[in-house]
């Protein structure tokens, strides 16, 4: 209890040792604790942060990263070599966790079971985790069916991203690790949503959550748009309910210094970990993401979520010049984060510009989009599928593709076969159900995910919702979208709704 306390006041969150203990001594309320990022080299619970230079030792460890860049990772995880995590759960003396034989025993679906340290790990969240009735997708009976067909040599989400033909239609859903899910819930009761982030086990576990429970199509790596700017030292804390709140907003071109070059390696080693480990238990591909320049300004200026973004838009009207250098430093921060993911095995990158929506077209044109293009060719570099998404973006549909991405995500108010014939043939789209829809009864579930699909292109489409999952929708229901959508059959179905 003692120790507790003084984590609390040492900034730290105690959740992994208990909540309930992080209490006023006095009253018995619960203290609100301020969720700093753990110190490189501290304690969070039982859980030791390694310090920065465990963390580039064991990274070095016994396999040669040259020609593999997971090599030494996934070799360290086998328990080949030493290990950065100094970990011990004394509380928990279950070692099916950490016997990967033992493990076929439990409830819990198969996960990466490599290595004791890594089991031991993981006790914490596998212990919640199992508490909870996850269902699995059937068998995935469609991921056979993509390795035996000659015309997906690659996995569908990736030929529909570059416009080739798909057996069937890939499906993921923005949001889809997250509260929408008991199993990220029993996660997250015993850690905050950074501290996921910065565990890379707990952010593996939660980004394959959905892939074992709906069988998606992808997988998008669990972090947040401003994770990166929190590894910079900006203090950002994420709001349940709210989103992320900054504590000093920029307001002014000296306020420009708190962004400094973000070096992943350096300020987030638990970023390229946390991707090594998922992609070493996928067989679809993970998403990188990284959220857009106006979208972080917009946090950044304001300080947090905001409507209408005043201050953003006046900062951009009246002051160009910081303008200009604020949206080329955070474009700078997000092909950094979007480099180390891919590096790490990430094979497709979404930009997240959530609310460039608010911008009229003259002025995302003039102010905007000359750095998404730059951003967007930088990123060409990379040689995977990069996605531009935004919410309310009808008006801007022509100018997002002209920042040149090769897949535009949309959102549920333009139907997509109006935005197919307004973009480009050579750009692929993704969406766009109300995710509103997800929450009504299956038959009006299923009218919406039909019409959408209806509407969508024969080749070059991914679908999803038209922005994240609702935190109040039915795993159930997403399950049984899944399996509509990878059981649609285009052809017959224009030629049933015709009849
Ligand atoms: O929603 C938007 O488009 C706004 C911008 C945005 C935020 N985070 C800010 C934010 C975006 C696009 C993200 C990305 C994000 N955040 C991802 C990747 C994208 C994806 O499709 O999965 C992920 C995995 C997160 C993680 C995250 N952030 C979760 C699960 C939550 C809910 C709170 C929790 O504690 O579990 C957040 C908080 C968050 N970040 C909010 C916003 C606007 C919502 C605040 C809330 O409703 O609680």
């Amino acid at each position: 209890m003692q120790e507790a306390h003084q984590r609390c006041r040492r900034g730290l969150d105690v959740s992994f040792v208990d909540r309930r203990q992080c209490r006023e001594p006095s009253t018995g309320e619960h203290r609100p604790v301020s969720l700093k990022r753990p110190q490189l080299g501290s304690e969070v619970g039982d859980l030791r942060i390694p310090a920065r230079e465990e963390h580039q030792q064991a990274r070095r460890g016994p396999g040669t990263e040259a020609d593999d860049p997971a090599a030494g990772t996934r070799e360290r995880h086998r328990g080949g070599g030493a290990d950065c995590w100094n970990l011990s759960v004394p509380t928990c003396s279950d070692d099916a966790t950490t016997d990967p034989g033992k493990r076929e025993s439990t409830d819990l679906p198969p996960v990466a079971t490599t290595g004791p340290a890594y089991g031991a790990r993981r006790m914490a969240c596998d212990q919640a985790v199992r508490s909870v009735d996850v269902v699995q997708a059937p068998s995935r009976a469609h991921s056979a069916a993509i390795d035996s067909s000659p015309a997906s040599a690659q996995p569908s989400l990736l030929a529909a991203y570059r416009g080739q033909p798909t057996d069937h239609v890939p499906v993921w859903f923005m949001r889809q690790a997250g509260r929408s899910l008991p199993e990220y819930r029993a996660v997250r009761a015993t850690a905050t949503l950074m501290e996921i982030t910065h565990i890379p086990e707990l952010a593996a576990e939660v980004t394959l959550q959905p892939v074992r429970r709906y069988g998606v199509d992808a997988a998008i790596l669990f972090s947040d748009i401003v994770s990166p700017l929190e590894a910079i030292g900006v203090d950002v804390e994420i709001h349940p309910g709210v989103g992320p709140v900054i504590a000093s907003p920029v307001r002014s071109a000296g306020d420009l210094r708190m962004l400094r070059d973000f070096e992943p390696a350096e300020d987030a080693p638990w970023l390229a970990e946390a991707v090594h480990l998922t992609v070493a238990e996928l067989d679809v591909p993970l998403i990188g993401f990284a959220g857009g320049p106006f979208t972080i300004a917009s946090y950044l200026i304001e300080g947090g979520p905001s409507k209408v973004q005043a201050r953003t838009k006046a900062l951009m009207l009246s002051d160009p010049l910081t303008w200009g250098r604020l949206l080329e430093r955070l474009s700078e921060i997000a092909i950094a984060s979007l480099t180390a993911q891919v590096r790490a095995g990430a094979q497709a990158v979404q930009l997240f510009d959530s609310w460039i929506g608010s911008l009229a077209p003259d002025h995302y044109e003039r102010h905007v989009l000359p750095v998404v293009r730059r951003l967007f060719e930088r990123l060409s570099e990379l040689s995977v599928p990069r996605t531009y998404f935004g919410v309310g973006t009808a008006h801007l549909l022509e100018l997002m593709a002209q920042g040149g991405p090769d897949v535009v995500g949309l959102d549920w108010r333009v139907p997509l076969d109006i935005a197919r014939a307004r973009l480009p043939g050579s750009v692929a789209l993704q969406g766009n159900l109300d995710p509103v829809a997800c929450l009504a009864p299956w038959d009006v579930l299923e009218t919406e995910v039909l019409d959408v699909l209806r509407r969508a292109p024969d080749r070059g489409y991914v679908f999803n919702l038209g922005h994240g999952v609702l935190p109040e929708t039915s795993p159930e229901m997403m399950s049984r979208v899944v399996e509509l959508v990878h059981g649609y059959r285009r052809e017959q179905a224009l030629a049933e709704h015709e009849r």
